[in-house]
């Protein structure tokens, strides 16, 4: 393999193909990995479920670091993304977090007023999260000798504001709008803790050994880019700002948000995800040159028969056109009833079809 942008002094990590698309750099196959890769659509994931709850896998770094390795083993991607969840942080702050079977996440003590803000605590990753700082060390080990990168994650402070304050899911996330919209000190109050923990947890997962962060805006996309800009992107521009004293890469990641890219793209981030819900370059054209994208098949693309699938990635390939800084991904988290097929026969074709 010859390659121009090749540095002899970089360590062989940061020559990985995916490292060089974060960096905008021309890679020999474009890299893939995908949202929640490791996951109940992988029966060795469902097999560990039976015995372990989601909480006892992610704290316990063993497990967390096997369930990390089980997409890395069983296809050919090109980073490992750490096995943990956005919500423990907020247990770390003092919710009382319950993963419901059937039902998602639930907050037991949900943030709604300001002596409820006031008594969130703000404590140190090492302190709070030293489960997935360890599963992350423990993976390095791994993952160093087959040369793959490995991401850590976090919740933005909006996204996490919305579990807060719901106290879980939530179809129109009316408590965490009307706190936004008509308890201006609570909120800035709120999301300044979150700024906090976000940004720190974020950095200490870089110090711990993750080549690449991921901050996950998943549902952002509810509200107006005015909104955006006034009550929600100087916390996420907080949070970047303290993880990138580690000096990594970060993927700022969001759903719904064709509408406001530019403000998610000033927020900060080397690399932003999009959705599907448009096409790689409009969102690159909105974007500008200076940072390279995340995305974007639709994950129940992977419910198609295999030619469909196959024509779906090759549109996507063939609409990117071998631009450098393309990181092939799906636009949201692969779906529980997947089928690993064809999970496995995209990420072969991504790699064939832009073979150069
Ligand atoms: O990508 C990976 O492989 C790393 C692991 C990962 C998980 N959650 C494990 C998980 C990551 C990156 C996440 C992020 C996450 N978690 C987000 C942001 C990304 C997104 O999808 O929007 C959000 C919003 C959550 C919160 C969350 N966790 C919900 C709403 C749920 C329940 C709904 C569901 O999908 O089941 C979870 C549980 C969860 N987190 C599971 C996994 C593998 C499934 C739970 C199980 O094993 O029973």
């Amino acid at each position: 393999m010859t390659d121009v942008a090749a540095s002899p002094s970089r360590p062989p990590i940061q020559e990985s193909r995916f490292l060089k698309a974060v960096r905008r750099e021309p890679v020999d196959a474009t890299p893939v990995w995908l949202m929640r890769q490791a996951g109940r659509y992988m029966a060795e994931y469902r097999a560990l479920r039976q015995r372990y709850t989601i909480l006892e896998l992610i704290k316990a770094p063993e497990l967390a670091c096997e369930v990390t390795l089980q997409p890395i083993e069983a296809f050919d991607l090109d980073a490992a993304i750490i096995f943990a969840d956005i919500l423990p942080p907020l247990e770390g702050m003092g919710l009382d977090l319950e993963f419901v079977r059937g039902e998602g996440p639930v907050l037991h003590n949900p943030v709604r007023s300001k002596a409820d803000v006031d008594r969130l605590v703000v404590r140190p990753a090492e302190e709070t999260l030293p489960f997935t700082l360890e599963a992350i060390r423990l993976v390095r080990r791994e993952l160093d000798v087959k040369n793959i990168p490995l991401i850590g994650f976090s919740g933005a402070p909006f996204t996490l504001a919305s579990y807060a304050v719901e106290g879980g899911g939530s179809k129109n996330r009316i408590h965490v709008k009307r706190m936004m919209m008509s308890a201006p000190d609570e909120w800035h109050a709120l999301m300044s803790k979150l700024a906090e923990v976000a940004g720190d947890y974020l950095l200490a997962q870089a110090r711990a050994g993750a080549h690449v962060l991921q901050l996950f805006d998943s549902w952002v996309g509810d509200l107006s880019p005015a909104d955006y800009v006034a009550h929600v992107q100087p916390y996420s521009r907080r949070a970047i700002e303290i993880a990138s004293a580690a000096g990594v890469p970060i993927i700022h990641f969001g759903t719904n948000t064709n509408g406001m890219l530019p403000a998610i793209r000033d927020a900060g981030g080397d690399v932003i995800g999009v959705d599907w819900r448009i096409e790689l370059p409009d969102a690159w054209a909105i974007l500008g040159d200076g940072v390279a994208v995340q995305g974007n098949l639709d994950p129940a693309a992977l419910f198609a028969e295999w030619p469909d699938l196959a024509r779906r990635t090759g549109h996507l390939l063939d609409s990117v056109a071998g631009r450098p800084g393309h990181i092939f991904n799906l636009g949201h988290g692969i779906l529980p009833q997947t089928p690993v097929d064809n999970v496995r026969r995209l990420v072969d074709l991504v790699h064939e079809r832009t073979s150069r």
